[in-house]
């Protein structure tokens, strides 16, 4: 059998954290066949859950589960990870200035970025989900100097596949039938899920792109939305789906993707035009453990604008961080 995976999961005693690792250790991130170790960080006031967790991680006698361990310190945490899930960050609350926002979220993503500089595996791989995610995972690869930035992604999976359910609900069909759906930019309600590439069972679906009120005012507002819909409905924030959504986006960087291509917050390097140095959400394939942005893709006017804005506001979310000295 291959060694044990060592997978640190912050926020572990959090909502997203309690649904996340039962999937991990069940299997579903890495494989039947593939032994998994956790390492759970929480704040000092959490680890009493988390060992609570940890716990029911036992009874469920897991038979790819190797052991629990928790932590309060990342350095400790990250120590030998061969994946790290950050979950946990300080997310925008009614009434909060920007700058405390993003302050906050520098006071953990910078020591947990010199943490995986410090101590993680070679191959590590970070899959950040605490928002703001793209520049909390900017501010963890800016602290990571030693760490190929390729290795900081952000989580967009989830608005894909609220755009792969948007769409086959519209269109009558399984999500499996559909390919080639983009979430470009940050995740946040700039997002721009783009369907001019879209296919279903192979084919263009020019008469659903020709519907601009169902496109303009009804999918792209209700996939940048949902968050907000799932919090309403449910009076908690989405997190099944965003643990699920953050299984699919590390199973697939690890185990490489099938049919066209997924949607992932990477590091740009200018492809697009959006501008480098920033973590943004392009239409990505993954083969051994490296991303790839999906090159030569044709950009309507209207995808152009959208994905500019979106890409603005990730410049702005940049520049205010470096601002503070976070970057
Ligand atoms: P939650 O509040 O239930 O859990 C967060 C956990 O993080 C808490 O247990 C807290 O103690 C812990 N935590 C806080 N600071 C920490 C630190 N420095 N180190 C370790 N742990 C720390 O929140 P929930 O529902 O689990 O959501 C987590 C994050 O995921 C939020 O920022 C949320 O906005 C974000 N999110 C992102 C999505 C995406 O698509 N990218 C989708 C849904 C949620």
């Amino acid at each position: 059998a291959n060694a044990p995976v060592n997978i640190t999961v912050t926020g572990a005693a959090g909502n997203i954290g309690y649904a996340l690792l039962f999937r991990i250790a069940s299997g579903a991130l890495l494989g039947p066949e593939q032994r998994v170790n956790l390492r759970l960080l929480e704040i000092p006031q959490a680890v009493q859950a988390a060992e609570g967790t940890a716990m029911e991680l036992f009874d469920a006698a897991f038979p790819t589960l190797g052991s629990v361990d928790i932590f309060d310190d990342p350095k400790a945490a990250f120590e030998g990870a061969n994946i790290a899930f950050l979950v946990g960050s300080m997310p925008r609350k009614a009434g909060m200035e920007r700058s405390d926002l993003l302050s906050a979220n520098g006071g953990i993503f910078g020591p947990q970025g010199e943490a995986l500089n410090a101590g993680a595996a070679d191959d590590i791989k970070v899959l950040v989900v605490g928002n703001p995610a793209n520049t909390n995972a900017l501010i963890a690869a800016s602290h990571a100097p030693d760490i190929p930035s390729s290795r900081f992604t952000a989580m967009t999976r989830l608005d894909h596949n609220r755009a792969l359910a948007q769409l086959a609900t519209r269109a009558g069909v399984h999500v499996t039938d559909i390919d080639k759906v983009t979430v470009w930019g940050n995740h946040s309600t700039t997002q721009y899920p783009d369907l001019t590439q879209a296919t279903i069972k192979g084919a263009p679906i020019p008469e659903i792109l020709a519907d601009r009120a169902w496109v303009e005012e009804d999918f792209i507002p209700t996939v940048a939305k949902r968050g907000a819909a799932i919090i309403a409905a449910r009076g908690a924030s989405s997190a099944a789906s965003a643990a699920s959504a953050a299984i699919d986006h590390v199973h697939d960087w690890v185990l490489g993707t099938s049919g066209s291509w997924t949607s992932a917050a990477v590091m740009s390097d200018g492809s697009y035009g959006v501008p480098e140095g920033i973590i943004s959400s392009f239409p990505c394939t993954s083969s051994g453990g490296e991303w790839t942005i999906v090159e030569g893709l044709e950009i309507d006017d209207f995808s152009r604008s959208r994905i500019d804005a979106s890409a603005a506001e990730l410049v702005e979310e940049k520049d205010a961080v470096a601002g503070m000295g976070l970057i």
